[in-house]
Order: C-alpha cells, then sequence, then structure tokens
C-alpha cells in the first residue's frame, strides 16, 4: 500500500549513507508520528538488522515511540458526591465536545467532593464544573 511503498522510499533514501537508521528513523517518526511494528521490519530488512535491534535503538532514544501518540485524557468524577452535584447531566455534552480529539475517562472520587463536579486533567483538579466550564476546558485540550 501507499504507506509501505512511502516507508521502503524513506529507507532507500538513505540507505547508502554511512550510518542510515537514525535518519531513517527520525524521517519516519516525523512523516507517521510513530515508528510503527511494519516500518522496523522493514528497516531491519533493508539493513540487514534484527527487528529487536531497531527496537532497541526506537525504544533507547526519546524522540522516537513505537505507538502514536495517545488523546489527551480527562478524567471526569462520576462517583456519589460528584453524581449528587450533577456530573451525569454534564456527560452528554462533555462527550460531544470531546468527539475523537479528547479522552473522557471515568474516575471514582478525586477526593474533593464537596467542589464537585470535578474532572481531572493531567494532575491539575478542575472544580465546580458545570457545562459550559466542561464544554470550555475540553474544547481546549482537543
Ligand atoms: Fe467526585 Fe469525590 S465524588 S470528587
Amino acid at each position: 500500500d501507499g504507506k509501505a511503498d512511502r516507508l521502503d522510499e524513506i529507507i532507500a533514501s538513505h540507505s547508502r549513507r554511512e550510518g542510515p537508521l537514525l535518519p531513517i528513523l527520525h524521517d519516519i517518526q516525523a512523516e507517521f508520528g510513530h515508528v510503527s511494528e511494519e516500518a522496523k521490519r522493514r528497516i531491519a530488512g533493508a539493513l540487514n538488522l534484527s527487528r529487536a535491534e531497531v527496537h532497541g535503538v526506537v525504544s533507547f532514544y526519546h524522540d522516537f515511540r513505537s505507538e502514536p501518540a495517545g488523546k489527551p485524557v480527562l478524567k471526569l468524577c462520576r462517583a456519589e458526591a460528584c453524581k449528587s452535584r450533577g456530573v451525569e447531566a454534564l456527560v452528554g455534552a462533555a462527550e460531544a465536545v470531546a468527539g475523537d480529539r479528547v479522552a473522557v475517562e471515568t474516575v471514582y472520587c478525586l477526593g474533593l467532593c464537596t467542589v464537585g463536579p470535578n474532572a481531572m486533567v493531567g494532575k491539575t483538579v478542575h472544580a465546580r464544573l458545570d457545562s459550559a466550564k466542561l464544554t470550555a476546558l475540553i474544547g481546549e485540550m482537543a
């Protein structure tokens, strides 16, 4: 397919230089956002390395990743106290704004029950959410 052809093209464009592995990985990372299993196999085949050797290099350098970057995650508390403070009424709109760009996950109690409904993004808790606040927050993450 087109992706495989493109991988082979990138590999071929570097294969004649000395130490082609890192430049190939950089180009693939830049173009595809990660170095997939298929890419590792193709690189290994072209450079006469084992797949494990290629994988070792990919995991060693922080510049490279084996999986596409994940979506940003919002953890929405749906435990009792946040429920009684109205979180369930926010879920529909939150999920609609999130679409497939933000992952809305459910958590059970963030320990700040008196100021709910609460959600956590990274290490930051967002308290006293209403529909407008929550959808704005997700909109900023997307
Ligand atoms: Fe939501 Fe405790 S129930 S923070």
